[in-house]
């Protein structure tokens, strides 16, 4: 559960899937698809309907307690293969890109639930640990101080319950005037569509084989979360992708929800510029 504070970007879409199975269907994004695609998309909608049943309270309650161990676990097993091509965040957030592009241009940056892997050179990162739904961020990073924080497949791990605290969390370290960026698993994601029976925690949630957990994302409750946090919302799409397995002969469709929210700035003639600073 590891956060660090960069000058820096991150990672491209595809977090690995263990397993997969789910459910509603609200807010569905619009999907154009090849045919293999949307076979695909169509078996995963006979069982979200077929798997109501819920995971046991007990064990709920123990994932929840083993939420960072099979975090740990899971970063033992795979130590090199993912997470390579951080360069997609520089293309899908423009705010990252203009940082990096001028020297003179630094800022502030919260990579939240960074994960294991070292995405910047070790002399602009400070990295410390962090359960941004039970450490206060401040005793790490000064109130109101960070240009931009990525949360980049972050969120979907924690307990929808906990959810808007580790926003409240995220928020006291923000600047006035400065930016979360956000990119998830979306609602009927290809993941969510392949649990199978026995995965369903609760509504859009789910466990994988090794423990670790998924939500999925409608736009409307991203949106609601945020703004229970105080943030104002600055974009918020469905981004849809199509990952083609040749050797399997599938396509496999992927929705992810790629957002910004902002911090209102408390003056608007004083508000902090986002990439100024150091
Ligand atoms: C799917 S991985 C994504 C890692 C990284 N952001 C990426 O895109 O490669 C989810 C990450 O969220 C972290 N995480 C889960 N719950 C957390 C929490 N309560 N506080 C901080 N980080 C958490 C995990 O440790 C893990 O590194």
């Amino acid at each position: 559960m590891a956060s660090g504070i960069n000058q820096d970007s991150r990672p491209d879409g595809a977090f690995p899937e263990a397993v997969g199975k789910d459910e509603p269907l609200q807010g569905l994004p619009e999907r154009t698809a090849s045919p293999s695609a949307r076979t695909m998309t169509e078996r995963g909608l006979v069982g979200l309907t077929a798997d109501r049943a819920l995971v046991s309270a007990f064990k709920q309650m123990q994932l929840e307690k083993d939420a960072q161990k099979n975090w740990d676990l899971f970063y033992k097993r795979n130590t090199t293969n993912f997470f390579k091509d951080r360069h997609w965040t520089s293309r899908e957030f423009e705010e990252l890109r203009a940082c990096r592009e001028f020297d003179s241009q630094r800022l502030v940056l919260l990579e939240a639930g960074c994960g294991r892997h070292p995405l910047y050179l070790p002399e602009r990162c400070s990295a410390f640990q962090c359960d941004l739904t039970k450490d206060d961020l401040r005793d790490r990073v000064p109130e109101a101080s960070v240009d931009v924080v990525t949360l980049i497949f972050v969120l979907s791990a924690i307990h929808p319950d906990k959810m808007g605290s580790a926003l409240e969390n995220i928020w006291k370290v923000v600047k006035p005037g400065g930016l979360v960026l956000f990119r998830d698993y979306g609602l009927r994601d290809h993941a969510m569509l392949r649990f199978k029976p026995g995965n369903k925690l609760g509504a859009n949630f789910y466990v994988r084989q090794d423990g670790t957990r998924s939500y999925f994302f409608s736009k409307e409750l991203l949106a609601e979360l945020f703004a229970g946090a105080g943030f104002h919302l600055v974009s918020n799409d469905y981004v849809l992708r199509e990952t083609v397995n040749k050797k399997e002969g599938l396509c496999v469709p992927r929705v992810f929800l790629q957002s910004k929210f902002t911090k209102p700035a408390r003056d608007p003639d004083h508000s902090s510029s986002r990439c100024s600073g150091t």
